[in-house]
């Protein structure tokens, strides 16, 4: 599990639990769900190359760094939308480029619906954003679309994981790191998480 995790921040611990909650509404939801991808999205990018940059400051010239790489955010669609903007906060220049993705809820396999990739890659490192990391289809299937393009540093970032979805995507992608909040405790028999936080995507876009 060296390649896995879950923080240790008592912030994330603290919007995790209100993200759970039944009672939490869309609004609420959505805001929590901003925030907690900002925090795991700052540990998670702890090792990203940097390049020194001179700069003025009112007083003096100084030395100081700026980005290296090309940043690409790759939300699942439709539950990784919701991460975007947190993410994006932190850094603004990153490019998004969405994968459309829904589970079949009879074989719990992936559809890819949306994908509009150009041929040739842009970026050198993706973000990988869906809260939910269940069965690992979904996951597995993005990261193989994301290595496909040729992007080949790629982490994942969730909020919720179950084990089986975590062993899924270390047999599959096992150099992909997984940040994410919290790794609960099995799937039921319907492929949902439990404990977890019920369906994301309709939590977020009241359609439940
Ligand atoms: C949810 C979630 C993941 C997927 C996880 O999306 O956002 O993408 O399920 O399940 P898996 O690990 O078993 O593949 P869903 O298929 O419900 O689509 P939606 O976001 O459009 O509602
Ligand atoms: N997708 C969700 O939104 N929640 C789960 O628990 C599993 C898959």
């Amino acid at each position: 599990m060296s390649n896995i995790f879950p923080s240790q921040h008592p912030l994330v611990a603290h919007k995790l639990t209100r993200l759970r909650d039944k009672n939490t509404q869309p609004k609420k939801f959505r805001e929590l769900t901003r925030e907690i991808a900002a925090l795991l999205t700052y540990e998670a990018t702890a090792d990203l190359e940097i390049t020194p940059r001179n700069v003025e400051t009112p007083l003096t010239k100084t030395s100081g760094f700026e980005l290296k790489e090309n940043i690409g955010l790759v939300p699942i669609l439709r539950a990784g939308l919701g991460m975007v903007e947190g993410v994006w906060g932190l850094m603004p220049s990153a490019e998004v480029w969405h994968i459309g993705l829904y589970r079949d809820e009879e074989t719990l396999q992936p559809v890819e619906y949306y994908n509009k990739l150009p041929v040739a890659p842009t970026v050198s490192v993706c973000l990988v954003l869906d809260p939910m990391l269940a069965t690992g289809g979904s996951a597995v299937a993005t990261v193989d679309v994301v290595k496909r393009w040729g992007v080949d540093r790629i982490k994942f970032i969730a909020m919720i994981a179950s084990p089986e979805g975590i062993a899924a995507m270390q047999e599959a992608h096992p150099d992909v790191p997984i940040h994410l909040a919290k790794i609960d405790e099995k799937l039921n028999e319907i492929g949902y998480i439990l404990p977890g936080l019920g369906d994301a995507g309709d939590r977020q876009f009241g359609t439940a």
